[in-house]
């Protein structure tokens, strides 16, 4: 079995996010059954040395305009990976904006990219095309109009990106009108790609079951949970991994001192490292860490709105982020007045992974979240999740429960809610006996993809039996 694997981001050589720690580690878990390859644009600001040009070249008809694609490769762990280059796509010096404003969520050149994924599919004779999110959707359509041979499961990481055009936009894309309903690809007169990766693959997964479920009420549907309703039989909700070899506290080399479950004390050495870095005197006080995006998402909000209340706790608060400058700015004007509070802007692989080491606890109060990475790489590197009971946070986090993994899980999104959460946590962390026992059980915890990748397996195999 053949199965080609398309993202737009995928770690290492591109990331803003889960989505390409993910597009790595699954397609690595599944490489271990069955014979996979990968497929993303090639961004302009990605180190091309190391890439190899592919004698594989083609061209991509899209509305009224040819695109010539060079294709490039290369191999991570085993993986190897296609790169699509043309000057529309790859012209972008940040993944998802250009010099003329961002492009989260409405970069039609992502449909050159979902042409060239179908002409890729056809060219290395693949039996399932694995999609993620809707930058790569559009290529269910095409699939099933030109190939139907070959079939397609659509990942969905996070349905409130959707890919939204005006409708003047499917002469662009060169997409029959037949196809812009409401069963197809139509949303409130709109073009939406991430309808056509439901309308049209054969199977939709998401990457928790909680969101599987969430996602078919009003509360999470982004407006689409009726039309996902009509397609609940094909829906599934399988849980996310990380790697567990890219991360490993007892072999990382961006970590101050290495250390495992049974060795936890080693830990205590990244946080009084970290303590050192921002001029702080080494103490116990429970130290908080947050990684992650400033997005609505990911609750700062609720964070800002609470976050006075927080400091004055007998704590520290680090904040490794990137996003909206609106909630920067504000997090900027509180820690000019809380000593306890510390910011790092930009993303740095090494320096999160050093927070999670350091961290005592994981603070995420995300509003919604499809599944979640951080918890998981904090319980790992033995930092205790305090979490909104949401998605894949309520899959992977437990509280009370003895069952991988333990944490403090909040049900409401509300001040009250979050300040009792953080209130439970300083409980924890002053019983230093119980505190280690979580950590140690934690860090036992089996988070790979292999597990998920099975289920995977199982599907594909439906497919193409
Ligand atoms: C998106 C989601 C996040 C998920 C990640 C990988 O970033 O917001 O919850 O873990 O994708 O699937």
């Amino acid at each position: 079995m053949k199965i080609l694997f398309a993202a737009s981001e995928i770690f290492p050589f591109a990331k803003t996010g889960g989505l390409a720690d993910v597009a790595q580690a699954l397609p690595h878990s599944l490489s271990k059954h069955v014979d996979i390859v990968c497929v993303m644009p090639l961004y302009d600001f990605m180190d091309k040395s190391l890439l190899q040009k592919s004698e594989l070249s083609f061209s991509v008809i899209l509305g009224d305009i040819t695109h010539l694609i060079t294709l490039y490769t290369s191999n991570y762990k085993g993986v190897t990976t296609y790169f699509i280059q043309t000057p529309m796509l790859s012209d972008s010096q940040e993944l998802y904006s250009s010099s003329s404003g961002s492009y989260a969520n409405n970069n039609p050149n992502f449909g050159i990219f979902c042409a060239a994924i179908v002409l890729l599919a056809k060219e290395l004779h693949v039996d399932i095309v694995h999609l993620n999110d809707w930058h790569t959707a559009l290529a269910a359509l095409w699939i099933k109009e030109s190939a139907p041979q070959i079939k397609t499961v659509f990942t969905i990481h996070n349905l409130a990106y959707q890919g939204l055009f005006d409708a003047s936009m499917l002469k662009y894309f060169g997409i029959d009108t037949k196809y812009f309903t409401m069963q197809g690809i139509e949303f409130h007169n709109q073009l939406s790609f991430i309808k056509a990766g439901i309308a049209y693959s054969d199977i939709v997964t998401t990457v928790s079951p909680q969101y599987a479920k969430e996602i078919m009420s009003e509360r999470f549907g982004c407006g689409l949970h009726t039309f996902l309703h009509t397609h609940k039989e094909k829906i599934f909700g399988i849980i996310n991994g990380i790697d567990l070899e890219l991360f490993n506290p007892q072999t990382d080399t961006a970590l101050r001192a290495t250390f495992s479950s049974t060795n936890i004390n080693s830990k205590y050495l990244n946080k009084n490292a970290l303590l050192k870095e921002l001029s702080l005197e080494i103490s116990q006080k429970p130290l908080f860490v947050m990684v992650s995006r400033l997005a609505e998402q990911k609750g700062f909000d609720l964070l800002i709105d609470s976050i006075e209340q927080i400091l004055k706790k007998n704590l520290i608060l680090v904040i490794q982020v990137d996003g909206e400058n609106s909630y920067k700015q504000k997090l900027v004007s509180i820690a000019k007045r809380f000593k306890n509070l510390f910011l790092q802007f930009g993303y740095n692989e090494d320096k999160s992974h050093r927070l999670y080491a350091a961290g005592d606890f994981l603070l995420m109060p995300s509003l919604y979240e499809p599944c979640g990475l951080s918890q998981m790489i904090a319980m790992r590197y033995g930092a205790v999740p305090v979490v909104h009971g949401v998605g894949g946070l309520l899959d992977t986090v437990h509280e009370n429960q003895q069952k991988c993994g333990e944490g403090i899980v909040f049900s409401h999104p509300t001040e009250d809610a979050l300040l009792d959460a953080v209130d439970r946590a300083l409980k924890l962390g002053n019983n230093t006996k119980e505190m280690k026992r979580v950590i140690g059980f934690n860090m036992e915890c089996d988070f790979s993809f292999d597990k998920s990748a099975l289920s995977y397996i199982h599907h594909y195999k439906e497919l193409v039996a």
